[in-house]
């Protein structure tokens, strides 16, 4: 897999170390790769980035989706495309449908979209790896699978088209980390009978 990590900040730095480390090839793309200072993996222009990456993941204010798939649409053909901005003041906070119209021959999945950076940056909560939740389609579980199991962080499938049921699960984890005060450093994880002791579940 070949990743390019779309913006520079906390997200986009943070999955970016994450990725590396675990050795997928990674770059970050960015408005300005010169301003880029202490990058944890090489920083490219995001046309670049683009063009050598069979997976794109964005990491930009959701508000500037729209203007990069303007741009660089045509460039995430044959891509899949893993959305981790959020449209926080909009109806719909994922960009599936944007990413559809402006890029339509790219593949998309959401993910690391329902989390604080702080969870990615340390996916341990307890000593206990957090559940992170994501949809995409089948084809693309795998990789996102693959992500997500590169941060630390324990992939939990909802199945394909369930951008906005993701998205649902960004409230109340905002709802719960934020408001009720059990701060960022917060995740979830799923119970079920093949966690029992004894059983081969999962890690
Ligand atoms: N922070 C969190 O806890 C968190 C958790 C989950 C999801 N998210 C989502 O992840 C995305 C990134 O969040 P963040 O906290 O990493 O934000 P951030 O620290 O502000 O970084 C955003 C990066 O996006 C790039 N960018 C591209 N177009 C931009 C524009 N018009 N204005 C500003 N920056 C632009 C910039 O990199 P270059 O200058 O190098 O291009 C910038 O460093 C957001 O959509 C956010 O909703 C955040």
């Amino acid at each position: 897999m070949a990743v390019a990590v779309i913006g520079t900040g906390k997200i986009g730095s943070t999955l970016a170390r994450a990725f590396g480390a675990a050795g997928l090839e990674t770059v970050l793309g960015s408005r300005d790769p010169g301003a880029v200072a202490d990058a944890p993996v090489k920083v490219v222009t995001v046309a670049e980035a683009l063009a050598g990456a069979d997976t794109v993941v964005l990491a930009q204010p959701g508000t500037a989706v729209d203007e990069f798939l303007a741009e660089h649409g045509p460039a995430l053909d044959g891509r899949l495309v893993v959305d981790a901005a959020n449209r926080l003041a909009a109806p719909v906070q994922n960009s599936a449908a944007e990413v559809a119209e402006r890029a339509p021959g790219a593949r998309y999945a959401r993910a690391f979209s329902s989390q604080g950076v702080e969870v990615f940056a340390d996916p341990l909560i307890g000593g206990t790896a957090s559940d992170h939740l994501f949809s995409a389609a089948e084809e693309d579980r795998a990789a996102v699978e693959e992500l997500i199991s590169a941060v630390g962080l324990r992939p939990v499938y909802l199945g394909p088209d369930q951008y906005e049921l993701v998205d649902r699960a960004l409230w109340i984890w905002f709802r719960l980390a934020v408001a009720q005060g059990h701060g960022r450093h917060s995740g979830f994880r799923l119970l079920t009978d093949s966690d029992a002791p004894g059983s081969d579940a999962r890690d």
